[in-house]
């Protein structure tokens, strides 16, 4: 369960668009490429959709021993952080958009979990900006969040380059991740925009053979 430090390139794959039935066994076809690894919370509230909570993420955990990046797309963050840092949890990442902000990152904080925060193509860096000193992680939403397979949302890509400049000028230690339509196209965009973390699940376990999938993305962002 290690993290590697701030600013790695590298790519997580979205376990969303894996088979939910072997979910242990997809995330073996990749688990030697990869450090960490997405999980997709959904509350059917903040997102029209349902998909994975704690006691998932903990079996999960007896089988991987990977960075378990747990993206919480759900309304009242706060209640669960503790569930998934003992369900083995390394990062959570909560919405702005859903308020209590300051608390959240304090509570995850206390818990000793990697804070992450995140937002919606349709909201402005400004609503982030004041946090990125009390985080670990930003992540860039480039499709609204809810589902697998969606388009990458080229209008998030100055969100990312903001946040970079930023990190450069304050020297912040911060992950800046992408999420959403990344795929051999728009994963060399987001990492020209300054971003450092690639999120896929479509492009990865929505294909045939996710191993050389995942193969060719990361060559799509490989210094040539
Ligand atoms: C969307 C999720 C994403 C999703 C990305 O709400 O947060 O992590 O799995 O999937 P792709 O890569 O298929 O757009
Ligand atoms: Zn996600």
């Amino acid at each position: 369960m290690t993290a590697s430090d701030f600013g790695t390139l590298q790519i997580a794959p979205s376990i969303l668009s894996a088979d939910f039935g072997d979910l242990s066994g997809a995330i073996g076809l990749v688990h030697d490429q990869i450090e960490w690894l997405h999980i997709d919370v959904m509350d059917g509230h903040f997102v029209p959709n349902i998909t994975i909570g704690p006691p998932v993420v903990k079996s999960l955990r007896t089988h991987s021993d990977l960075f378990f990046d747990c993206h919480l797309m759900i309304s009242e963050p706060w209640r669960y952080l503790e569930d998934f840092k003992k369900a083995g949890a390394d990062s959570c990442t909560f919405h702005v958009e859903v308020g209590q902000t300051e608390e959240s990152i304090k509570r995850a904080r206390e818990l000793g979990l990697r804070v992450g925060l995140s937002l919606n193509p349709d909201k402005s860096f400004n609503l982030v900006e004041p946090f990125l000193d009390k985080i670990d992680v930003l992540l860039v939403m480039s499709v609204f969040p809810g589902f697998g397979g969606q388009s990458f949302i080229p209008d998030v890509l100055t969100t990312v380059e903001q946040a970079r400049a930023v990190v450069e000028r304050d020297g912040l230690h911060l992950d800046i991740e992408i999420d959403g339509g990344i795929d051999a196209t728009t994963a060399p965009q987001a990492v020209a925009a300054g971003a450092n973390v690639l999120v896929a699940g479509n492009a990865i376990f929505g294909q045939p053979d996710p191993a050389a999938a995942l193969r060719a993305l990361t060559s799509s962002i490989e210094p040539r």
